[in-house]
């Protein structure tokens, strides 16, 4: 079951890039920042922090499991892993920032042997850090 619903947000994704007209907001964000940059940027705005925090390994490292479709993806960054399904279409994914957020908070509600870390409950992130990649994660 679950795997024909990541089937499909997969395909999904493909068609959109196909037609050219894949997340919109990601392609005029510009270019995103390598964890190395990241850590430089001063007065970055939420989308990008929210994009750092997921990306940097000892904070979210959400990368180590997941593909994202940022576009253009940055230059010479290691692909996403391929234990979690892509993150790609989140607006048709969860119906609310909040199902989102809830997802990243406790994975194990919906999904109780995910692999996924907890990272509100056991607090492995803050709630802020959570609300920024929410924010990130509502553009691709
Ligand atoms: C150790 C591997 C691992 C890490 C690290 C990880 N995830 Fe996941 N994630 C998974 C797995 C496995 C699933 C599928 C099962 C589930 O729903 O929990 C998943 C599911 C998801 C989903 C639901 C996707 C969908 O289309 O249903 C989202 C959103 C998500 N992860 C976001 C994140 C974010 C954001 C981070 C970083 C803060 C992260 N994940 C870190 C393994 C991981």
């Amino acid at each position: 079951m679950l795997s024909f619903r990541f089937a499909g947000t997969f395909l999904m994704g493909l068609l959109l890039l196909a037609g050219g007209v894949a997340s919109p907001t990601a392609a005029t964000a510009g270019e995103w920042p390598s964890e190395k940059q990241c850590k430089k940027l001063k007065d970055a705005d939420v989308v990008t922090t929210g994009w750092c925090v997921a990306i940097t390994r000892r904070k979210g490292n959400c990368l180590g499991c997941h593909m994202a479709m940022v576009n253009p993806w940055p230059e010479g960054f290691p692909p996403g892993g391929n234990v979690g399904p892509p993150l790609v279409a989140m607006k048709s994914r969860f119906e609310s920032k909040e199902a989102l957020r809830a997802q990243i908070y406790d994975p194990t509600v919906r999904s109780p042997n995910t692999s996924m870390p907890p990272f509100g409950k056991h607090r492995l992130l803050s709630d802020k850090q959570i609300d920024q990649i929410v924010e990130w994660l509502w553009t691709i």
